[in-house]
């Protein structure tokens, strides 16, 4: 294929990503990671079920970044998980320099691509990412929206009986318990979803959508979701290497947007070839500006403690 999505990390996150791409034909796929042999037996056997898929994409795993050159696309997904009882800023230390170090590296051998972050606490890593690299800001952004709101719409469709293909999410703000899910802006075939159903069973769709990661981490045990973030992140590449121009909730570089300055942070955003083309902006109430703000603050008190 012409194009081509090097996906670090080999972990759930990133080797069902590599499977997720794969199994569509966006790109060929390069799966890198730390560990010697596991991304090229997970590369190899995700290229054995291409014949099954019907997919000539071709995927390689490596531990050579020689191999992932010429990248249009580099999604980082290196890093360590949530385990039961900890926090996304937990992971925040180890996850700074893995980070770095995978920027670094896929930069060198792939000065032309987008690079989308997966790794967790998100917007510091975003962070991280956008510094280490020095690129534009729209070639720099986050996944954690579209899996926020995805987790939003399978609760308004279980809740309503509905087609998940009628329900639309809108989540704002930093990934994490003070994310700022938007119930007016949420709808079902553009009925808003407050029209459909009580406060309370309005209330209860947002704070399980707040607390969706950590839902699955109780369950788990050992480690946090990957089905549902890895569909988000290929949502993204595919508007970024089909050129969809689709609106999708990214963390985005603010610089005045929403009322913020110098922070990644969940908003609307317009994707295509480019990358992260234009931020959307809409009416907030004062409530909800008030969460976003304190959302921000949540995302800001972790970076402090890196000095970026
Ligand atoms: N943004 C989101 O919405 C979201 C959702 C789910 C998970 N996550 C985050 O994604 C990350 C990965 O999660 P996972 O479940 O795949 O974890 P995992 O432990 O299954 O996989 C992580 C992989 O990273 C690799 N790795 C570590 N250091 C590396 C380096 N320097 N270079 C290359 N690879 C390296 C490890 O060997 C491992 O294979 C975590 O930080 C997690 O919190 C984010």
């Amino acid at each position: 294929m012409n194009r081509k999505v090097t996906v670090v990390g080999g972990g759930n996150v990133g080797a069902t990503l590599a499977q997720r791409l794969a199994d569509k034909e966006l790109a060929d796929v390069v799966l890198i990671d730390i560990v010697e042999g596991m991304p090229q037996g997970k590369g190899l056997d995700i290229m054995e079920a291409a014949p099954v898929e019907g997919s000539d994409a071709r995927v390689i795993g490596t531990n050579d970044y020689k191999d992932t050159a010429g990248s249009d696309v580099v999604v980082i997904t290196a890093g360590i998980a949530r385990k039961p009882g900890m926090s996304r800023d937990d992971l925040l230390n180890t996850n700074y320099k893995i980070v770095k170090e995978c920027t670094e590296q896929a930069l060198k051998h792939s000065p032309n691509a987008i690079l989308m972050v997966v790794s967790n606490p998100l917007d510091a890593m975003c962070q991280v990412a956008y510094k280490v690299s020095g690129l534009p800001k729209h070639r720099v952004f986050g996944m954690a929206g579209v899996l926020d709101s995805a987790r939003m719409r399978t609760f308004i469709a279980m809740e309503l009986g509905v087609s998940v293909e009628n329900t639309h999410a809108f989540v704002l703000g930093g990934h994490g318990d003070t994310m700022v899910p938007l119930p007016r802006y949420s709808t079902v075939s553009g009925i808003p979803i407050t029209e459909l159903m009580s406060p309370e069973r309005v209330d209860a769709i947002v704070k399980r959508t707040a607390s969706g990661g950590a839902e699955i981490v109780a369950l788990l045990k050992t480690g946090s979701a990957y089905y549902a973030p890895s569909a988000g992140a290929v949502q993204m590449t595919e508007a970024i290497v089909k050129d969809h121009k689709r609106i999708l909730p990214c963390a985005a570089w603010l610089e005045g947007e929403y009322g913020m300055k110098g922070l990644f942070l969940g908003v609307p955003c317009k994707l295509g070839r480019k990358g992260l083309e234009q931020v959307i902006e809409v009416d907030l109430t004062q409530d909800e500006r008030a969460a976003l703000a304190k959302s921000a603050e949540a995302v800001r008190e972790p970076m402090r403690a890196v000095k970026l």
